[in-house]
């Protein structure tokens, strides 16, 4: 079982380092991790930020465990050599075309979330992000005009295909939860998202046990922060993905507790947790690890089909929040370190 590990840039390094000892305490005899640079930590030693030898490296992989990229040092650079196209072109490159986002409250956090905590404890959902298309990487640019002012352009496309592919992914997941799928969408201006519903609609005749819903993404905005219980498996674009997970982050209470999972289409995924790099806080100890670790429980889960360790880790996260180990993220002041030993000690 071989686990590329990529840190990456700001507290990318602390809260991987300890999902590794998480990992490590599990005492699996085959695991092989191999560690790379990626994101600006990979610009500043290689002079790329997704340098050949670590994109080899995932390829050869079971999976991935990543970190987080983005370094304030790195913003003028050219677009291609930012620490985010790391991200990107890893996703692209492997195909790693169906995003998963946990957003649930843990028992006992209500108080943390943005919302009242009567509305917060029933956030229990699931969203599925396409990862490979979108206006992400469609043609752009910047044009100069006569004027001398700029114009900037993103095209934002769907084929059916990559419509399909992610629809399915949706469903499964809907069949495996409560049966409950919704479709986000912007179907009344985009012709995109017209290709994006009417797809679903079809791919829908193989899954009559799923009841399918529609919404326009404003909406689901609004509708997650009134009643986000109504939410259970959410499927939608890459760009609205991007968006409502990390709302759905601060609807949980803390962007450190959610992790996700990056899937292909064979067993090949890269997790992370859906927090950056946090530059203003790395480097000090006080990052929350929990959202890297839960994300190695994903990785156990979907790439290596270990669901007990993966039920372990998770498990041991749940009871080490219910004995009140909290991160400053949580108004707690357990450091990255004691967060880890604490998660080990109860595995
Ligand atoms: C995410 C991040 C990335 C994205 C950035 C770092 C490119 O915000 O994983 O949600 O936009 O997809
Ligand atoms: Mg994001």
């Amino acid at each position: 079982m071989k686990i590329a590990v990529l840190p990456g840039d700001g507290i990318g390094p602390e809260v991987t380092g300890e999902a590794v000892r998480v990992l490590e305490a599990l005492g699996l005899p085959d695991l092989e991790l191999t560690f790379a640079d990626v994101g600006g930590a990979a610009y500043k030693a290689h002079g790329h930020p997704l340098p050949a030898a670590t994109l080899d490296l995932a390829r050869a992989s079971d999976a991935i465990l990543f970190g987080a990229v983005g370094d304030p040092d790195c913003d003028n650079l050219e677009r291609a050599l930012r620490p985010e196209q790391a991200i990107l072109g890893l996703r692209k490159e492997l195909g790693l075309f169906a995003n998963l986002r946990p957003a649930k409250v843990f028992a006992g956090l209500e108080d943390f979330s943005a919302l009242r905590p009567e509305v917060a404890g029933a956030i229990d959902l699931l969203i599925v992000r396409e990862l490979n298309g979108d206006v992400y990487f469609g043609d752009k640019g910047i044009e100069t005009l006569p004027d001398g002012t700029r114009r900037g352009w993103d095209m934002m496309s769907y084929s059916e295909a990559e419509v399909r592919r992610i629809a399915h992914v949706g469903f499964r997941a809907a069949q495996g939860r409560s049966g409950k799928l919704c479709s986000v969408d912007k179907a009344n201006v985009l012709e995109t998202s017209q290709v994006w519903r009417d797809t679903v609609i079809a791919v829908a005749a193989d899954y009559p046990d799923v009841e399918l819903s529609h919404m326009y993404v404003d909406n689901a905005a609004m509708q997650l922060v009134r009643s986000p219980g109504q939410f259970d498996v959410v499927v939608t674009g890459n760009l609205f993905g991007d968006i409502l997970s990390d709302q759905a982050s601060m609807c949980v209470g803390s962007i450190g507790l959610l992790a996700s999972a990056s899937l292909s289409e064979g067993t090949l995924g890269l997790y992370e947790p859906i927090h950056g790099s946090a530059p203003d806080i790395a480097g000090k100890g006080l990052a929350n690890p929990m959202a890297t670790v839960l994300s190695a429980a994903m990785l156990l889960r979907h790439s290596l089909g270990l669901e007990d360790q993966a039920a372990r880790i998770e498990a041991a996260v749940a009871r080490a929040l219910s004995d009140g180990i909290r991160g400053a993220d949580l108004g707690g002041n357990h450091g990255t370190v004691a967060i880890g030993s604490a998660i080990v000690e109860r595995l």
